[in-house]
Order: structure tokens, then C-alpha cells, then sequence
């Protein structure tokens, strides 16, 4: 007989069934506790909740695994591309020669962006955060697509992926001339889509050339982030979708979502924590010593992950990647040895082991972009560019296997039944 969880409540037995997944991950389905039981489950920040069953993306955290619809990310960040891997997400295969061409030319072909965009970019002043710009701008688009994306129809949500991939492209890169003051830059269809990204970003005058050795490392980058199943963000983008809400809405909850520093935001606040240490100085114990001291608010940021309980695939791939790119263009960054060093320190240190804090994606991705001449402000932007097509494939799977709408339940703890006083008697 197949194993059943039983859960003994009031002396009476309920019996849950088990649900596997292919990679051996087990789960007991209580989907009908409360109704048989009168019981629900209390887990904050859904520590031991499966929100569905999902066939995109599979990691283990003890073992520190990552896969895309079933490759290894060592072997995608190696031999694929992102436009390759974005395909896969999407569409559950990696694409044949034809097909990748079409959808490179679909992304291509929706590269107009209105110019009231234009206007709402511009209406923001210069000091914005991009991620806050970025989360408005995609918002925004919903109003010059106002056609609904039917994600049951194959073509159409293949077209609304292109569409969403082409602009955001473009908007991260205007978000990022806006905040300098510089002229935008119209996109180039002769170039891929990173080379794109990049002159959109950087070119100044015609003296401009692609560097292909950034090129390629964006590229690694964008495919390192481009997916991570069910985190904080892509939750957000499933919960916001759950209502039915439009693709553009949702995503922009994502972006949303993504921002905070203990998420996407962790590999700008990385690289001040580095800044601060530098120039604080103190010796880097003294910095390990207060981000274990509960009295102190400070973290080592770049370092815990809800899911890894080992080192992150992706940090493994991204530290040498900082390594190589940093010696390929001549870039000497002592912030770099900081890292190196303040990691050096954590992995030994008895509160980090005891823990199972390891340097997560976010550690060494900022010293990657500072070499590629990336601000701060901008990390979280190409987090969010890297994550775009995993949240639409989330967003696809959550509406193609009919997901209900998201609604968690609570313990309420506040006050008891209690009759209204009147203002002048309280
Ligand atoms: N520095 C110091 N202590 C830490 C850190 C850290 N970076 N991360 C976790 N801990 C400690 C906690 O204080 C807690 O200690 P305790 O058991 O004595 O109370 C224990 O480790 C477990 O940590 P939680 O916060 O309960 O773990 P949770 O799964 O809720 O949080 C998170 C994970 C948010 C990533 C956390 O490790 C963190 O804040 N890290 C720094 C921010 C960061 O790098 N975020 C990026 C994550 S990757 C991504 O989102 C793309």
C-alpha cells in the first residue's frame, strides 16, 4: 500500500496521501485537511509549503543542484545562451536550429516601445531607483497591450512572451541612460539580443564597439538568474496571475518583489557592505563577529539562502566567471580580494557552518558588473532582465494547469469580540 501521512486530532485519524516528484522530492498533499479536519497548517514564510507541482525548474539544496527543465546549470552557463535558455523555460525543450531563429526574429519584431513610455520614463526624476522605474514602466505596458493574454493558446502567449522579453530589454537599458541623464538609445536589429542590450546601455558616439568579452559574461550571467523556482518573486508573480490579473501586472509584482535586499536586491547591498568595510576598515573578523551578534542588524549579504544548505551552484560558476572576466579585461578590483577573503573567514567560523550559510548567487554577481562598468543601482535591473523569462514560465505553467486563485489562511491572534466605544468615551 502506498504511504499516507496520518495526522490524529481530537481522536479522530485523517490520512493524507503522498505525492513524489521525478526527482525523488516527497510531499504529503493536505489539501483537504481543513475540510475533513477543521485543521490548517501554520508556516511562516511557507518554510515547508509546496505551492504546486511544476516541471521548469528542480534544485536541491542539500546537495546543491540546479536544473532547468532537467540540464544541469553547469552545462547550460557552459555550452548555452540565453536566448537558447529562454526558449527552454518557455517552451519545456531546448529549440532546434529553426526554431531558435524564429524566436529571435519575434523578440526582434517587437522592439517598438510608445512614446508615452517615453513620457512616463522621463517624468521620473534622475535620483529613481531603476528597480521602482522598471517595476512602473512594465506596469505601464498593460495599457498599451490592453489585449489579455490567453495562455491556454500557444501562439499567443508565445507572442506576449516575445513581446514582454523584447521591452524589457529596452527599458532596463533606457531606465539606466534616464538615471545618467544620457540620450536614450534606439534599439539595433542587426545586433543579438545582449549585444543589443549592451549598445543601448553604453554606446555614447560612433567610436562605440561590442567588448564580446562582456558580451559573453552578461550572457552567463542572464542564464545563471534566469530561473529559480518557487522564490519570493516568482510567488509574487504566480499569486498576482492566480487572480487572473494581466502578464504585465504580475511581472511588474515580480520586479516588485525582487528589489528587497534579501532577495535581488542582495547583489547591490553585497557590494556596499564591501564599500563599507573597506572604507570603515576594522579588520574583517570585526564585521563577521557583528553580523552574528543577534543585537546587531548587520548580515553578511551574499551569504544564507532559504533553499541551499550548501554552497550555490550558481556562485560557484559566477566566483570563477569574476575571476576569468575581471583577467580578461585587466580590471584590478580590491573589493574582489574583500569578498574573497570575508568568504574565506564565514566558510570557517563555526556560526556559518553550524548554519549552513554559504555564499549565495548574489555574492560575487556585483563584482562581475561593477568590471562590466555596470553601477550599483543597475545590479538588481539585470537580476531582473535574467529572471524575466522564468517568471513568465511560471506564470504560463500556473495558468495552463489551472491554478487556483492564491488565498493562504491565518491563526488570528488579536483581539476578541468586543463591542464599538464611541470617540468621546475612549
Ligand atoms: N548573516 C548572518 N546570519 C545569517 C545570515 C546572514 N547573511 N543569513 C541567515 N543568518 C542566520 C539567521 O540569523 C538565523 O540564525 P538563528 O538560527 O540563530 O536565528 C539562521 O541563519 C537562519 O536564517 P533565516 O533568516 O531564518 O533564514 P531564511 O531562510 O529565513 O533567510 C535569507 C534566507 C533571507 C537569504 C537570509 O540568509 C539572508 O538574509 N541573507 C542575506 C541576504 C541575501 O544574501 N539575500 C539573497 C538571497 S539569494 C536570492 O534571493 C537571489
Amino acid at each position: 500500500m502506498a504511504d499516507k501521512v496520518k495526522i490524529t486530532y481530537k481522536d479522530q485519524e485523517f490520512e493524507y496521501p503522498i505525492v513524489e516528484g521525478t526527482m525523488g522530492d516527497v510531499s504529503v498533499d493536505i489539501s483537504k485537511l481543513r475540510g475533513e479536519s477543521g485543521l490548517i497548517t501554520l508556516d511562516p514564510g511557507y518554510k515547508n509549503t509546496g505551492s504546486c507541482e511544476s516541471k521548469i525548474t528542480f534544485l536541491d539544496g542539500e546537495k546543491g543542484k540546479l536544473m532547468y527543465r532537467g540540464y544541469p546549470i553547469e552545462q547550460l552557463a557552459e555550452k548555452s545562451s540565453f536566448i537558447e535558455v529562454m526558449y527552454l523555460l518557455l517552451e519545456g525543450e531546448l529549440p532546434t536550429a529553426r526554431q531558435l531563429e524564429r524566436w529571435e526574429k519575434t523578440i526582434k519584431s517587437y522592439t517598438y516601445v510608445n512614446d508615452r513610455v517615453r513620457k512616463i520614463l522621463n517624468a521620473f526624476p534622475s535620483n529613481a531607483h531603476p528597480m521602482g522605474v522598471l517595476a512602473t514602466l512594465t506596469s505601464s505596458l498593460t495599457a498599451f497591450n490592453p489585449k489579455a493574454v490567453d495562455p491556454n493558446k500557444e501562439e499567443d502567449m508565445y507572442h506576449a512572451a516575445a513581446r514582454l522579453i523584447s521591452k524589457m530589454d529596452i527599458l532596463a537599458a533606457w531606465t539606466y541612460r534616464k538615471s545618467n541623464e544620457l540620450e536614450l538609445n534606439e534599439p539595433d536589429s542587426n545586433l543579438s539580443y545582449i549585444e543589443n542590450f549592451y549598445q543601448m546601455m553604453f554606446k555614447n558616439n560612433d567610436k562605440f564597439e561590442l567588448n564580446q568579452t562582456i558580451i559573453s559574461a552578461l550572457d552567463k550571467l542572464l542564464i545563471l538568474h534566469a530561473d529559480h523556482e518557487q522564490n519570493c518573486s516568482a510567488s509574487a508573480v504566480r499569486l498576482v496571475g492566480s487572480s487572473h490579473a494581466g502578464l504585465f501586472a504580475s511581472i511588474s509584482a515580480g520586479i516588485s518583489a525582487l528589489w528587497g535586499p534579501l532577495h535581488g536586491g542582495a547583489n547591490q547591498a553585497v557590494i556596499e557592505m564591501l564599500e563599507r568595510i573597506q572604507s570603515d576598515g576594522g579588520g574583517l573578523q570585526k564585521w563577521v563577529d557583528k553580523a552574528k551578534n543577534k543585537d546587531d542588524e548587520f548580515r553578511l549579504m551574499g551569504f544564507g539562502h532559504r533553499v541551499y544548505k550548501n554552497m550555490d551552484p550558481r556562485a560557484k560558476i559566477i566566483k570563477k566567471a569574476a575571476d576569468d572576466v575581471l583577467g580578461q579585461l585587466g580590471v584590478e578590483d580590491e573589493i574582489l580580494d574583500l569578498a574573497r577573503d570575508l568568504e574565506a573567514i564565514a566558510l570557517k567560523d563555526e556560526y556559518f557552518i553550524e548554519r549552513k550559510l554559504y555564499p549565495n548567487v548574489d555574492f560575487y554577481s556585483g563584482i562581475i558588473y561593477r568590471a562590466l562598468g555596470i553601477p550599483n543601482e543597475m545590479f538588481t535591473v539585470m537580476f531582473a532582465l535574467g529572471r524575466l523569462p522564468g517568471w513568465i514560465s511560471q506564470w504560463k505553467e500556473m495558468r495552463q494547469t489551472f491554478q487556483p486563485i492564491g488565498r493562504p489562511r491565518q491563526v488570528y491572534t488579536g483581539a476578541q469580540t468586543r463591542n464599538y466605544v464611541p470617540i468621546d468615551e475612549r
